[in-house]
């Protein structure tokens, strides 16, 4: 059977692909320390758990309206000083992007992503018929305005803003966001500004929302946002988007017609999430700073490696550019996919290589896992560098 061009056409999730690789390793019973996930390694709150278990158990197994539960939708948009008319609940924040550029985007239709950009936002663009536009980076791994501005052309339509960012824990400044702001109102953008992890910053900064910070640009921007991350909920897939109100509802009325409603009794566990105690969410950022001071000195240790150091979410990308052209055995490190193949093969380490996020240079350390972990697969990976020749 034939399939679509849009079906040929899309690239499988590449983060996604090594986690499941890694987790079939260890299946198998091997020795494997995995630096893939992009999920917290805690297990979501025990009051998050009862409230859904209560709301199944009384009867919340039906339909839900398809935006979401009314409490559930005034909680996210209280945070946001917006109306429950502008929130849209969907299946994860993933979900929530997709019906964006689904409503946004004309075929042929521009969107800015920075790099190093999260996976999806290109192919969820292509898949809405539109064309990313990459926005280099400086050294630091940020953009600044005058990079953004080459980028725009006549079929520019909008930009998305990842701070904190996935794959590289930068968090923009207010500053540096009021500029990037600027151009998107210049050239009347839209903006899609991802908070997924916005709770998880480190070394005292706050990461507001983009909304928060520039009240003015409330009518051209969609603020993603939801618990996977932030309350350790990633297989619960509640996500949303909080929206001007003409946006909110072109998304519902394509989910209507899509997913329906997000599963009714994982919203009520969202809801238990947003209004209960949030000293869960701190002892996991206390703990991912730990984590991440650790990989960050441990990784300082191997002189071939070099990162900027992430301030939020829990990634450390790496730049490995020193090691390439240097071989194993008869195979030559030409890039981040060939070094990050053999050190799952020879060193057990799983990894995810730059080149899905636009930087082929590149590798992804995800420390959402142990401290243990930590140390035994940075060692690891120092005794696999050293062996490398040329
Ligand atoms: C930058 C970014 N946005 C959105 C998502 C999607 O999160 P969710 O699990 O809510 O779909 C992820 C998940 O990895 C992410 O890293």
């Amino acid at each position: 059977m034939r399939l679509s061009q849009k079906a040929l056409g899309i690239q499988p999730s590449s983060t996604l692909a090594i986690t499941s690789r890694a987790k079939e390793l260890k299946s198998q019973g091997e020795d494997l320390v995995s630096f893939g996930a992009g999920e917290p390694d805690f297990s979501t709150p025990d009051h998050i758990v009862q409230a859904a278990r209560a709301a199944m158990e009384r009867g919340e197994t039906r339909y839900t309206p398809v935006s979401g539960i009314k409490k559930l939708r005034a909680a996210v948009a209280a945070e946001l000083a917006a109306e429950p008319n502008q929130v849209v609940i969907s299946c994860g924040a993933k979900h929530a992007l997709y019906n964006a550029f689904q409503v946004l985007l004309d075929p042929g239709d521009e969107v800015l992503i920075p790099k190093p950009y999260w996976v999806s936002y290109p192919e969820q663009v292509a898949l809405a018929g539109g064309k990313s536009v990459f926005v280099d980076c400086r050294e630091d791994l940020r953009s600044d305005a005058a990079a953004w501005e080459r980028a725009v052309t006549p079929k520019t339509r909008g930009l998305v803003l990842n701070s904190p960012s996935n794959p590289s824990g930068v968090v923009y400044s207010r500053e540096q966001l009021a500029a990037i702001a600027e151009v998107a109102q210049r050239h009347d953008l839209f903006i899609i500004s991802d908070e997924i992890y916005q709770a998880l910053t480190y070394d005292g900064l706050e990461a507001l929302s983009l909304v928060k910070l520039f009240p003015q640009l409330r009518e051209r921007t969609v603020v993603i946002n939801g618990v996977s991350k932030k309350y350790a909920m990633t297989g619960w897939r509640i996500g949303w988007a909080v929206a001007p109100p003409e946006i909110a509802k072109a998304m519902g009325s394509l989910q209507s017609q899509s997913t329906s409603n997000p599963t009714s009794f994982a919203q009520w566990g969202a809801l238990a999430a947003l209004e209960g105690s949030q000293d869960p969410v701190e002892q996991m950022r206390l703990e991912f700073e730990v984590r991440r001071d650790l990989i960050c000195r441990l990784t300082d240790g191997i002189s071939a490696l070099s990162y900027i150091k992430p301030q939020g979410a829990f990634y450390l990308f790496v730049d490995i550019s020193p090691l390439l052209g240097k071989n194993y055995g008869q195979t030559v490190i030409e890039d981040a996919d060939t070094f990050a193949a053999l050190l799952l093969d020879r060193a057990k380490v799983a990894t995810v290589p730059g080149g899905g996020f636009g930087m082929p240079n590149h590798l992804r350390l995800s420390y959402a896992t142990s401290r243990e972990q930590i140390q035994k697969g940075l060692s690891r990976i120092g005794e696999f560098v050293v062996q490398l020749e040329g």
